[in-house]
């Protein structure tokens, strides 16, 4: 009865947001919001998507409207996906199979942290197939190579590269909450969890959340470090795993033209323009502001995924009328289920595809495939940079 009163009362990200923070203890609920530096690049994400403004047009028969997309030749229902997000199962137990299963009901893609609290198979499995698997090089190369391989036999066909964390970022709330894996619990802690039980005890009842690809390790090589170091992963890492890998491979957490040309050059298959949520460099810019430049520098036919700042249908349609083929939603699903589990994650998922229907026939437009910098407001364009 809780759970459906829940999920009523959410009308936006915003709500759900609202609600996770009730809901969650703050250690997790400020892993899950919380950006690096001052934090400031998180709003201006979404600041900067609010910026660009689109023009209604009117008196085109809008009845009917596709929301079907073909990126790197997997047909998708909806433009839109969940971004990879490690320890998914704090946002509430059980928050891996939520995703998973949803991506299935929806047929679209769920991005598979590598620190995932659930395995790679197991999620292969949950989601029909619908997982993508997203890796970051350490210190210990051979551990990632375990994982292409075990993806492969699953049944994996993308893989993501994430180059965006050579160094950690300084995040700012988990050092002052004392967020560390292996979690360790002093008082303040155990304060923060005593007050939501609700959270605290299915998370006991369920298990204390993993990285589940490292525990497997048949190798023993997966060793969860999260500060460990990033740094050595360079252009001839990046030779290494397109070697490795025969699926498709995007490369994650780009924001440069030049690199962007290069990775291409290097045989990725895609690129996905993200500063991280606003997680990794501070002083970066909004990541929409830079996607137009990269698709310019990389052409028309070379696919690119965005995320960075979506809290809307609006945002989706935005940002593909940017450049992208695609978009990932991180934060929104992490509040939707800190809100309300399996149904309050269903309701945000409903919703912004409403709002992407919407928007789009609002452009005056019947299919998604037709959105480009046609339906961007001309006459005010974005007289804002960050
Ligand atoms: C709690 C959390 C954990 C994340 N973990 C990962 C990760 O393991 N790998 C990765 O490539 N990106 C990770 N990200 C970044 C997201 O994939 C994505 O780039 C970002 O959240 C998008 O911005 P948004 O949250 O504003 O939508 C994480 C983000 C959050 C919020």
């Amino acid at each position: 009865m809780d759970n459906i009163k829940a999920s009523n009362k959410i009308f936006s990200i915003e709500d759900a947001k609202k609600l996770s923070k009730k809901r969650l203890p703050k250690l997790v609920y400020d892993f899950i919001d919380g950006a690096s530096g001052d934090e400031k690049l998180s709003e201006i994400n979404s600041f900067a998507l609010d910026q660009i403004r689109l023009e209604p047009r009117v008196l085109r028969n809008v009845e009917e409207r596709k929301l079907k997309k073909n990126i790197l030749g997997f047909n998708y229902d909806y433009p839109f996906g969940f971004a990879p997000m490690g320890m998914t199962n704090l946002s509430w137990p059980g928050a891996d199979s939520m995703l998973a299963k949803e991506s299935a009901r929806n047929n679209i893609p769920t991005c598979v942290s590598m620190a995932s609290t659930t395995t790679l198979e197991k999620m292969y499995e949950l989601s029909e197939g619908h997982s993508w698997l997203q890796l970051y090089i350490f210190q210990d190369e051979a551990f990632v190579m375990e994982l292409l391989d075990r993806a492969e036999k699953t049944g994996y066909e993308v893989a993501i590269l994430t180059v965006d964390v050579p160094v950690l970022s300084r995040r700012t709330r988990d050092d002052k909450n004392g967020f560390s894996y292996p979690f360790k619990i002093g008082p303040k802690q155990f304060f923060d969890f005593a007050t939501h039980p609700v959270w605290s005890i299915s998370t006991l009842l369920n298990g204390i959340p993993k990285p589940m690809n490292y525990e497997t390790s048949k190798s023993g090589k997966g060793i969860f470090k999260r500060k460990e170091s990033r740094g050595k992963t360079d252009w001839e890492t990046l030779k290494r795993v397109r070697n490795k890998w025969k699926g498709k491979l995007i490369v994650k957490g780009v924001m440069s033209s030049d690199d962007a040309v290069k990775i291409k050059e290097m045989g990725a298959d895609a690129i996905q323009v993200s500063n991280h949520g606003g997680r990794q460099l501070d002083s970066a810019s909004a990541a929409i502001n830079i996607l137009p430049f990269i698709r310019e520098a990389v052409g028309n036919n070379f696919p690119i995924i965005f995320d960075s700042g979506i809290r809307s249908g609006s945002d989706i349609v935005r940002s593909l009328a940017l450049g992208a083929d695609f978009s990932m939603i991180g934060r929104p699903v992490m509040y939707a289920m800190g809100a309300d589990g399996a149904s309050g994650l269903r309701r945000i998922v409903d919703i912004i595809k409403e709002e992407t229907s919407t928007t789009l026939g609002l452009v005056g437009l019947n299919d998604i495939n037709e959105v480009s910098s046609d339906i961007i407001e001309q006459k005010l364009f974005m007289n804002t940079t960050y």
